[in-house]
């Protein structure tokens, strides 16, 4: 069987696999459009190695391609920029084959390699930032890039080619297309990633990005969707989104199991949009998490609904709002909006969960029941404020 082994650039080849079918990852974020594990053979004039491999299931796949490509039993090095299974689980595979290979990675990539995959301390390569690895007429140089996105993760950077392979850093989950330009609307795709996955550690990301501004770079091959030949648009977007830049823009979500609280997010919902604030709305019930991190990327607020459930939460409002904090998006205010039958207890509970976050929390309406005319009227003004916070704070 042909094997499609692409040259994405002088003696690089793309030797990844498409993994069109799936619909979760990490047992976590939904993958509406697949995704891709993208690995890279690099044939030096004396020496070849590939840079990180697939997800458990694509092993023969890889050993494939390697084979049409180059005699598998003898590649030199396989560079591990990252230890999740994703990228790193079938580098046993490979290792076991060819059988000379070294490991090449950072010190805490290293203790990984050992950890999850076995791999033997005499067949281990550390590598720290700034380190170069020649393989004849191709130059890696090694940058270490910590927390993108496990603490052991780094990039390598092909001197010659100027090509960055950043490992997960710059990723999108779509098993389509295969350069930036042939897929229609990456930005929000690759926005969708950058929330569910690298918004947690936006520092961090800054941070890489100051690394590499000095880098002459042509293509950046990331190791999940598609190639950046044309890698401006993605540095200028990763720009903003690690710099936490919101837009006068609020994300709605709530649960709503009667209709009351829905009825009173839908009136927030009509005041932020008359005064002129760009709206996202999630019913907790038929929402991807993956859109809602989407949304968090640069709302500058958030509406969280919920009634009373057994004197707590709607345990799907606990789900989000644990979210939220995990995620730690830029958002700057929050309001709660909640209804209750007797007791209550959904806000307090709420206002408890988002004490650790950033967020202020502007104003909080719990009502017994459905919403009367005057109850309408509070939402009305806490909209209002809310939407004069959001204008201000640009
Ligand atoms: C399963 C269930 C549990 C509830 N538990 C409480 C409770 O512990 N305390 C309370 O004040 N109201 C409780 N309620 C009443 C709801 O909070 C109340 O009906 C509210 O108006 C529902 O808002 P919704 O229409 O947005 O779902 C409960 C309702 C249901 C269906
Ligand atoms: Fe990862
Ligand atoms: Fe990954």
């Amino acid at each position: 069987m042909e094997r499609y082994t692409p040259e994405i650039s002088d003696s690089i080849f793309w030797v990844g696999s498409k993994d069109w079918n799936r619909r979760m990852f990490d047992a976590l974020i939904p993958l509406p459009d697949g995704t891709s594990y993208n690995a890279y053979l690099i044939k030096g004039s004396r020496g070849t190695a590939l840079i990180d491999s697939v997800n458990p299931g694509f092993e023969g796949e890889l050993l494939d391609k390697l084979r049409s490509l180059t005699d598998a039993e003898v590649l030199d090095y396989v560079i591990m920029n990252h230890a999740e299974p994703d990228h790193a689980n079938a580098i046993k595979a490979v290792m076991d084959v060819s059988s000379e290979a070294k490991l090449v990675t950072t010190r805490k990539g290293a203790r990984m390699a050992q950890v999850f995959y076995k791999i033997p301390e005499q067949r281990l390569v550390i590598v720290k930032d700034g380190d170069t690895l020649e393989l004849g007429g191709r130059t890696l140089h090694f940058i270490e890039a910590p927390w993108l996105h496990w603490p052991e993760t780094m990039f390598t950077y092909v001197e010659e080619n100027k090509v960055l392979f950043p490992c997960d850093y710059f990723g999108a989950h779509t098993a389509a297309g295969f350069y930036d330009d042939e897929v229609e609307n990456l930005i929000p795709v690759a926005k969708r990633y950058f929330g569910e996955i690298m918004m947690p550690f936006k520092g961090k990301g800054a941070q890489a990005l100051e690394r590499i501004s000095g880098l002459d770079i042509c293509m950046i091959a990331p190791s999940h969707g598609p190639i950046y030949r044309n890698p401006e648009r993605i540095l200028d977007m990763y720009r903003i989104w690690t710099a936490g830049e919101t837009q006068e823009k609020a994300i709605l979500v709530y649960a709503s199991m009667w209709g009351a609280t829905e009825k009173m997010i839908k009136a927030m919902a009509e005041t932020l949009m008359s005064e002129g604030i760009q709206i996202s709305y999630f019913n907790l019930l038929n929402s991807d998490i993956g859109d809602i991190a989407r949304e968090l990327v640069d709302s500058r607020a958030i509406v969280l609904g919920t009634p009373t459930v057994l004197g707590e939460m709607h345990p799907l409002a606990v789900y989000a709002t644990h979210l939220v904090k995990i995620l730690k998006p830029p958002l700057r205010y929050g309001a709660a909006l909640s209804s209750y039958g007797w007791g209550g207890g959904a806000v307090r509970q709420l206002s408890e969960m988002l004490k650790p976050t950033k967020i202020e929390v502007v104003g909080a309406i719990e009502i017994n029941g459905p919403a009367s005319d005057e109850d309408f009227a509070n939402i009305a003004s806490l909209g209002k404020e809310l939407a004069a916070k959001i204008r201000s704070s640009g």
